[in-house]
């Protein structure tokens, strides 16, 4: 070893001893995705972990039902199934959960608040199925959507003979990222209502102490309104690459749904064959009705009513219906308003 090696060695000793670290060593682990661009140039683009992954409607309706038999009284908070990318350690995309959560007839899911921001998309319930957000009443109809933002406080019920079934998406992977996670529990099963009267027939209002207070806002988007206003956006036309889309938005500001997560409600009109594109955003799509498929680079989803899948950050693909006589209906869910908090959100399209 010369005496610049050597004065090197010693000098990273130091550092190592001082918890410091030079930029030339982290070179030594240049992440895989440094490329060269032709001139010569060094650039660096995400390189998701993610994989694009389906999970599909009848093996989750199996599943779901088992968790019935196995857990007839749900021992933890909640009866949820989550989908494991199996790219990830944890986690649907790099930043959320998805999954299934099932409540079997008479069964109360206690309250509780996080600051985690979650959300439900109803996929199979009765008339009398609700969940309850900082103290108002929210029926849960087929394919509607509940928000329970960060720290409020939210019960779900089924009133009903049969089992409740709806899709969960949350942000644990990024809470859990910027460790943020806040939680507890509300010391009594459910919390007092506001507005019992949206059930049908009512409900008896069940006396508790302190009621939460919270700035009230939208958190229930029911489908058939949803729908409508699908068909009148449908009127104006396809996007390219997404068909027809709206965002579900507060009302009062057109924020995004949720503080981290934006919700879409799209179709793609029969015979669709959208362009590719990749974007920095993450996404979650779950199939309400119709059959069609995701193309990547190496792989391609094929999808059917009640599927979910997985589409990382920074992927080309392309949505096709396979149907040229019947529209085909998705609820998205993408991590996009974080990426725009920062002024780091990005896309491509190809033409
Ligand atoms: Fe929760």
């Amino acid at each position: 070893m010369d005496e610049d090696a050597k004065a090197l060695d010693a000098l990273e000793k130091l550092m190592a001893t001082a918890h410091v670290r030079g930029q030339w060593q982290v070179g030594a682990n240049r992440p895989e995705n440094m490329r060269r661009s032709p001139d010569g140039r060094v650039f660096i683009d995400p390189a998701p972990q993610a994989k694009p992954y389906l999970w599909r409607w009848d093996v989750m309706r199996r599943i779901l039902d088992g968790a019935c038999v196995v857990l007839p009284e749900s021992e933890t908070a909640r009866r949820s199934l989550l989908y494991m990318n199996p790219g990830l350690q944890r986690g649907t995309t790099q930043t959320i959960w998805a999954g299934m959560q099932v409540i079997q007839p008479g069964e109360i899911a206690w309250a509780h608040r996080h600051t985690v921001n979650a959300l439900r998309f109803t996929i199979d319930t009765g008339d009398n199925v609700f969940t309850v957000v900082d103290g108002e009443v929210l029926p849960m109809r087929p394919y509607d959507l509940i928000l329970t933002p960060g720290w409020c406080w939210h019960d779900h019920h089924n009133d009903t003979p049969k089992p409740a079934i709806w899709l969960d998406v949350l942000d644990v992977p990024f809470i859990g990222m910027i460790n943020q996670n806040y939680y507890e529990e509300l010391g009594e099963t459910v919390q007092d209502r506001r507005n019992d009267t949206a059930l049908p027939g009512g409900a008896v209002l069940r006396p508790l102490g302190e009621t939460p207070v919270r700035a009230a806002r939208t958190c229930r988007y029911g489908w058939d309104e949803t729908r409508a206003r699908l068909d009148t956006v449908a009127g104006q036309g396809a996007d390219p690459c997404d068909g027809v889309a709206v965002e579900y938005v507060d009302p009062a500001t057109g924020a995004s749904a949720l503080a981290t997560l934006a919700c879409y409600a799209q179709m793609l009109p029969p015979g669709f064959s959208g362009h590719r594109r990749r974007r920095g955003a993450s996404a979650v799509h779950f199939v309400i009705s119709g059959e069609g498929k995701i193309e990547f680079d190496d792989t391609t989803l094929d999808f059917a009513r009640h599927d979910g899948m997985a589409v990382p950050n920074w992927t080309w693909h392309r949505l096709v219906n396979a149907s040229t006589t019947e529209p085909a209906f998705l609820f998205t869910v993408t991590d996009r308003p974080i990426l725009d908090a920062f002024g780091l959100y990005r896309e491509q399209t190809e033409p």
